[in-house]
């Protein structure tokens, strides 16, 4: 396979640019986070069309890895890895889901829900995950010494760690708010072999801790502050689009929490716009709790000003966030698409959450925050 070109590249200074094959996690010049750029002129060599032809033609098939939702992108997501290094558990390809009885009753004709946790660990981590592992494999190869692969987490994000590194052969380190995750995924990383250290801190708190860690030591940073991760959840907006025969649905509205899947699904959209294989963009909603608000909050004054606070217990509590690592990412999207922030009371998550249920769709109380959302714009006639 031709080997597209990709690079770091600081979020705030376009100059500042980084060989992919370093270990890297923030511009040293900017402090900014960094993002994977990829070569779009190489890229447009190819046609939208062929793209679109490319992509259909491996979707969902069995040629290894290429039947993987991520890994049926890799020209786009993660060019420099060899197929030999790449772990991956068919991610991806999830259900789009035609969410028509309950689109009824609020009188949406047109709602889809993208099942995106429909994955091995039970959650969308898993699309960041295979991209981040699988360059940790090929780091290695390539004569980097990295003793183990750490992260801090709410709960996914230690499943789908320590699942992958199990896979691959490597050691993985997570790092838990103590009594704020959910027994059944504090299961999968012991379960997976996993050093998990349970810690006497919020996810914030957590957050700090593994980034001394992995600074001082020979391990790799598995959080989403990391680039790599995005370029895996971007598929998730590439794959709509196809799911969609290529076709822009009018609006998304996505749960944020630590903001990195606002800011990836995004960059899917944008790359899809850029290549010239969609016409338009679609409007992003950022929904969150009501008690972990941040992005909400500076929303409410146009982005004017940031400031993180301290979350307080939500029943989505992967979401329970008051200092969340991409927020520049995201507040750059969302200025991009005309964004939105929306946020949901505990009452109101858990009203929405069970008013799906009760249409067959069982869900999560993040999903209950993003329905909220929706029914909020619905109302106030945005949507
Ligand atoms: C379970 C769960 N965790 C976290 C998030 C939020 O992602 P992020 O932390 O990247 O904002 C979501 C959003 O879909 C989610 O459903």
């Amino acid at each position: 396979m031709h080997k597209y070109n990709c690079w770091y590249q600081s979020i705030e200074d376009p100059n500042s640019r980084y060989n992919i094959g370093e270990i890297i996690y923030r511009c040293p010049k900017t402090g900014s986070l960094l993002e994977v750029e990829h070569d779009l002129e190489e890229l447009k060599e190819r046609s939208p069309e062929s793209w679109k032809e490319l992509f259909d033609t491996r979707y969902r098939k069995r040629k290894w890895p290429y039947g993987s939702g991520v890994w049926g992108k890799k020209e786009w997501v993660a060019p420099f890895i060899d197929d030999e290094n790449i772990v991956s558990m068919y991610e991806g390809d999830t259900n789009l889901f035609w969410a028509e009885k309950y689109g009824n009753q609020i009188g949406v004709e047109d709602l889809w829900i993208k099942m995106c946790g429909n994955s091995h660990t039970g959650s969308f981590k898993d699309l960041g995950m295979t991209v981040l592992i699988s360059a940790v494999k090929q780091l290695i190869a390539d004569g980097k010494e990295i003793k183990a692969v750490a992260c801090a987490s709410t709960g996914d994000t230690s499943a789908a760690l320590s699942a992958y590194c199990a896979a691959a052969g490597l050691k993985s380190i997570v790092f838990l708010p103590r009594n704020k995750v959910s027994i059944a995924q504090l299961v999968q990383p012991l379960a997976n072999g996993a050093k998990v250290l349970s810690l006497d801190t919020d996810f914030d708190g957590c957050m700090k801790i593994v980034q001394e860690v992995c600074d001082k030591q020979n391990i790799y940073l598995a959080n989403s502050i990391n680039s790599l991760r995005i370029e895996g959840q971007k598929t998730i907006s590439i794959e709509i689009c196809q799911q969609f025969n290529w076709d822009v649905p009018d609006w998304v509205i996505i749960p944020g929490g630590n903001l990195g899947n606002i800011s990836a699904l995004g960059k899917g959209f944008l790359m899809l716009k850029n290549l010239g294989l969609i016409k338009k963009l679609p409007r992003l909603v950022c929904a969150q709790a009501e008690n972990a608000n941040p992005l909400y909050v500076s929303y409410l004054n146009k982005f004017k000003s940031f400031k993180p606070l301290k979350a307080t217990t939500t029943y989505a509590s992967a979401i329970q966030i008051g200092d969340p690592v991409s927020i520049n990412k995201a507040i750059n999207i969302l200025k991009i698409f005309d964004g939105i922030v929306e946020q949901a009371s505990e009452e109101e998550l858990a009203t929405s959450s069970a008013k799906m249920d009760l249409t067959g769709t069982f869900n999560c109380p993040h999903t209950g925050v993003a329905v909220t959302a929706f029914e909020k714009l619905v109302n106030k006639k945005i949507i």
